[in-house]
């Protein structure tokens, strides 16, 4: 088996989809050849020497790492024609692409894997199950995202975090609320505390109320019935009704107010972004305070923040990054190239080294997306 491993192409993507250590581990594993395009780990800083002392061939291009290659690992997905970069066209039948791709909200893509025979497994679909807890790479970006999203904050923010004392006189401490309380939030909370913030925080799910106060948090949220049945099965939330939205709305008014820092990291997963942070919210805001909307590119849950910009309105700063995780290009890689390996691995024939597609896994049937020109995964396939 020959892998290869591309330069990531789309705008504001610093990250790569495996690192020198994970190359090693492949070739361990029995891999063949691992195909790195000259470059390919550059802004993560991981040089081509090092992938080259991993035992990776350096390959001076895209085409040439992707027309060898049995499978390709990528952090971002392919992108067409149309979006600047044909990275579709490097792709060709019978081969495999393991990459997050969004696969439930870009229908389009999929529907082009599938015709061109490429055999696609969709990353963002790997199942919330305990086995495949070290595959899971939203879990390893959303983490060092909810980190990141709270030292840009400060960084906006015109004050300190925590309480000073000093001999002109006590620096009050910041106050932080964190919108969302799934895996980035938890982080957020905890780097927030850990920077000397009085932080409060909110949710949908009552599952995240123990979580928020065992990380000496305050937890405020709406506790009606439908909040007691906000969680699905798989441990996403619901969206909410139209009366639930309201009650929140005017409770998260009231508290936004004296907050200096507001992260939001509300997701429904297939859906656009809640809005949880109005224009008239934001108004009555102190000047001076900042917003990190960390789900700007699924929406936003500010409708005034915009995408991959800092903007301010009456005078609150408000933050839309456009790929946290890729501001800590390193790290990131190293987690989301460990889960690549974590899922490869099991699908690695012990005997002849080859891909083996077990479609009877939970794991494989949760995120094949597309195989013998078929769009096969049950989300989509139906649709
Ligand atoms: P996410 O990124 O889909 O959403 C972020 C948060 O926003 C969630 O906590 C969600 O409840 C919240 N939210 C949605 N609508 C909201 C609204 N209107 N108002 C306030 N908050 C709202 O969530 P993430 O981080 O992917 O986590 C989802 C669940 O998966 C969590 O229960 C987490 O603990 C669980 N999980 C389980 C893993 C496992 O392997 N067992 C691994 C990672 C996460």
């Amino acid at each position: 088996m020959k892998i290869a491993i591309l330069k990531e192409r789309r705008p504001h993507e610093t990250r790569v989809a495996a690192t020198p250590e994970t190359v090693k581990k492949l070739k361990g594993l029995g891999v063949a050849e691992i195909m790195v395009e000259a470059g390919a780990g550059t802004a993560a800083a991981y040089t081509d020497e090092a992938y080259a002392e991993a035992g990776a061939t350096i390959v001076p291009d895209a085409a040439a790492a992707a027309s060898a290659a049995d499978v390709i690992f990528k952090i971002q997905r392919p992108m067409s024609a149309a979006e600047g970069t044909d990275e579709m066209a490097l792709l060709r039948s019978g081969q495999v692409l393991m990459a997050p791709l969004s696969a439930l909200t870009n229908r389009d893509l999929v529907q082009a894997l599938a015709a061109g025979g490429v055999t696609s497994f969709a990353l963002e679909l790997i199942p919330r199950i305990t086995r495949a807890q070290s595959m899971d790479i939203l879990s390893s970006q959303a983490n060092l995202a909810g980190y990141k999203s709270v030292l840009l904050a400060a960084n906006h923010f015109g004050r300190i975090l925590p309480q000073m004392m000093t001999p002109g006189g006590t620096l009050a401490p910041s106050r932080s609320f964190i919108m969302g309380v799934g895996v980035a939030g938890l982080q957020a909370i905890a780097t927030a505390r850990r920077l000397g913030s009085i932080v409060t925080a909110t949710d949908v799910r009552p599952a995240t109320k123990e979580q928020v106060q065992s990380l000496g948090a305050k937890f405020i949220a709406v506790e009606d019935e439908e909040f007691k049945a906000a969680e699905t099965a798989g441990g996403y939330a619901k969206e909410m009704s139209a009366e639930y939205r309201a009650k929140q709305a005017a409770l998260v008014a009231e508290h936004i107010k004296s907050q200096d820092i507001v992260i939001t990291t509300a997701l429904i997963p297939g859906r656009k972004a809640p809005v949880l942070v109005s224009e008239d919210m934001v108004r009555t805001m102190k000047p001076g305070s900042v917003i990190v909307d960390m789900a700007v590119e699924q929406g936003g849950n500010c409708p005034l923040s915009e995408f991959g910009k800092t903007v301010e309105k009456f005078g609150v700063k408000i933050v839309g990054p456009a790929n946290l995780p890729g501001e800590l290009p390193t790290d990131a890689s190293s987690l989301f190239a460990r889960n690549l390996l974590n899922f490869i691995t099991p699908m690695i024939d012990k005997d002849t080294k080859a891909l083996k597609i077990d479609t009877a896994d939970e794991v494989v049937k949760g995120t094949l997306v597309t195989r013998d020109g078929q769009v096969v995964h049950p989300s989509l396939a139906q649709a």
